[in-house]
C-alpha cells in the first residue's frame, strides 16, 4: 500500500480539503451549510470530510463500522474543544438505532464499496429530513482508475484501466506482483459492486429521489491535492453518452431529494 494510504493523518488533511473546497460548494447549490446545520457522514473513516462542516458550526455525526478508522476519528478530534464536538458511531449503518433526521447526508467514496446499492439508498432515507440532501461522491468502476489501483505500491498504480482485465487474470498478476491479500481483496469488491452511472440512475429512479444537482468530473478534485492535477468537468456531450461516459468520467458529485420537485402547473 501506499505511504499515502498508509499515512492516515494526511489522508484525513487531504479529504477535508478537498470537501472543503469543492465538496461543500457543490453541496451549497442546494442547501445552504449554516451554523447548526445537521450532517451525517456514512462510511466517515476518520472524519477528515467533516472538519469544513464542524468549522462552520455544523453539528455533525460519522458513522463507520471499521473500529481502526473511528478510533483515529476520535484520536484525531480528541483536542477539538469547541461546543460543535463531532460524535462518531463505530456501527454498520443498518445496525445503529437512532431517531435522528439529518439536513445533509454525505456519501463519498462509499457507494462504490456497497454490495446491494439499491437496499442501501432505500435505506439512508430514513436518515434525512424531508427537506435534506443527499451528496454521493463515487467513481464509477470503469474509469481509468476506477479500481483504486493506484493504492499499490508497484508499477500497477499507474496503468490506466487495468483493473477491467477479467477477475482471475487481475488477481493473478497482482499476487505475482505480491501486493497484500487486503488490498486484493478490496480490489476485488469494487469490481463486484460495479457502480456505473446507468445503474445509479436507475436506482435513485427506482427509490423516488430527485437529482438536485449534479457535476461529472474528467479530473476529480481530490486529484489536486493528492497528484497536484487540476480539477476538470467533463464536457457535457460526453456526460449524455451512456456507458461511453464511465469509462471518461472520475468522480461523479451528485445532489439527491425525496421531495417530489412541481412540475410549473402544479
Ligand atoms: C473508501 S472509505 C471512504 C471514507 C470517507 N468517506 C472518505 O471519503 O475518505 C469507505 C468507508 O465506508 C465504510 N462503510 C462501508 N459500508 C458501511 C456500512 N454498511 N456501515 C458503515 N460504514 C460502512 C467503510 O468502513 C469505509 O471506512
Amino acid at each position: 500500500m501506499q505511504k499515502r494510504h498508509k499515512d492516515r493523518r494526511q489522508y484525513f488533511e487531504e479529504q477535508s480539503i478537498t470537501t472543503e473546497k469543492y465538496v461543500i460548494p457543490f453541496i451549497e447549490k442546494s442547501i445552504p451549510i449554516t451554523k447548526n446545520t445537521l450532517v451525517l457522514e456514512i462510511g466517515c473513516g476518520e472524519g477528515g470530510n467533516l472538519f469544513p462542516f464542524i468549522e462552520k458550526g455544523c453539528i455533525v455525526t460519522g458513522v463507520d463500522m471499521n473500529a481502526n478508522k473511528i478510533k483515529n476519528a476520535n484520536l484525531f478530534y480528541a483536542n477539538y474543544t469547541e461546543t460543535n464536538k463531532p460524535t462518531f458511531v463505530l456501527t454498520d449503518i443498518y445496525d445503529w438505532e437512532t431517531d435522528q433526521k439529518f439536513d445533509v447526508i454525505m456519501l463519498r467514496d462509499v457507494l462504490e464499496h456497497i454490495h446491494n446499492q439499491e437496499k442501501f439508498l432505500k435505506f439512508v432515507k430514513k436518515f434525512l429530513k424531508p427537506d435534506g440532501k443527499l451528496f454521493l461522491g463515487f467513481p464509477p468502476w470503469q474509469n481509468p482508475y476506477g479500481g483504486h489501483q493506484q493504492m499499490f505500491d508497484s508499477t500497477i498504480a499507474r496503468l490506466p484501466f487495468i483493473h477491467l482485465l477479467p477477475t482471475k487474470l487481475y488477481t493473478w498478476i497482482l499476487r505475482k506482483l505480491k501486493e497484500s491479500e487486503k488490498e486484493i481483496e478490496a480490489i476485488v469488491e469494487i469490481k463486484e459492486t460495479r457502480i456505473t452511472i446507468e445503474r445509479f440512475y436507475k436506482i435513485i429512479r427506482d427509490q423516488n429521489y430527485t437529482i438536485s444537482n449534479s457535476t461529472f468530473y474528467f479530473i476529480n478534485p481530490n486529484y489536486e491535492i493528492k497528484f497536484g492535477l487540476k480539477p476538470r468537468k467533463q464536457l457535457r456531450i460526453i456526460t449524455k453518452i451512456p456507458w461511453l461516459r464511465n469509462l471518461l468520467i472520475t468522480t461523479c458529485y451528485v445532489t439527491l431529494e425525496t421531495r417530489t420537485k412541481q412540475t410549473k402547473n402544479e
